[in-house]
């Protein structure tokens, strides 16, 4: 099925982040939900606090879940547990996201046992995404494979490259994520995408041949795909349908 997408002016991409969120999570009655970090939903975030906090917006009881996480401090303010502690933990009545634990001395078996957490909750039925400036999913980097599951992984030069402006000298290595596996098996997918920085790895994700090298082209396959771009991210995007529908 073709993706819904949805272009937008950068002054409401949070609000139809968030519309297209709450259309997706109606459904289910206590959604699994997997959770994206990093600039891109800021939006989003501050969307839903807002029209929660006004009791314009529900919950709708969901069990979230992290897609991802820094191997770093867990308490350094760039760790995607921080993140959380700011943008999610304070929504009101929203309950507490399951996290990798990077403190963790087996990494690899904290893997296993995030992704057998999941699985016994039923898996994701609503995955919120972001797109890394290489294509990645999560931590899944370039290379990944669509049926790769959670695990440790080592962070490119580019994903380290987008960290350092807040790690600095901490910048980690290595992550722990969701594999694409358990991503693509969300029952809906929810892309999140803005500023130009975006415009051409969105277009391959979107238009490009579905590919590890591009690990967010896996998504075409998606049955319920959803993406929010604004203008900016959408460019390149927009230009070749135009091209294509002349
Ligand atoms: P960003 O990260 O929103 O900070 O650009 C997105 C991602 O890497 O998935």
């Amino acid at each position: 099925m073709a993706a819904d997408v949805r272009v937008v002016s950068r002054d409401h991409f949070g609000t139809a982040s968030l519309t297209a969120f709450l259309e997706l999570m109606a459904p289910f009655a206590s959604p699994v939900v997997g959770l994206a970090t990093g600039n891109t939903p800021g939006p989003f975030y501050a969307s839903l606090h807002r029209e929660v906090g006004h009791g314009r917006a529900s919950l709708a009881d969901p069990r979230p879940f992290a897609i991802d996480e820094y191997v770093g401090r867990a308490d350094h303010p760039c760790s995607n547990r921080e993140f959380f502690a700011r943008h999610w933990d304070t929504i009101p009545g929203a309950p507490a996201v399951h996290q990798f634990e990077v403190t963790a001395t087996d990494l690899a078996a904290e893997a296993v046992r995030f992704a057998a957490l999941l699985e016994a909750a039923g898996g994701l039925d609503v995955v919120v995404l972001g797109i890394g400036l290489n294509g990645h999913l999560a931590f899944n980097e370039p290379g990944s494979a669509s049926d790769s599951v959670s695990r440790l992984t080592a962070l490119t030069e580019t994903t380290r490259e987008s960290a350092r402006p807040c790690w600095g000298d901490a910048t980690p290595t290595h992550g722990l994520t969701l594999g694409l596996a358990e991503i693509l098996e969300a029952r809906r997918a929810l892309l999140l995408v803005n500023g130009a920085a975006k415009a051409a790895v969105l277009h391959r994700a979107l238009a490009g041949p579905v590919s590890s090298e591009c690990p967010a082209s896996f998504l075409q396959e998606h049955p319920a795909l959803t993406v929010v771009a604004d203008d900016a991210a959408a460019a390149c995007w927009v230009q070749s349908s135009r091209e294509a529908s002349d």
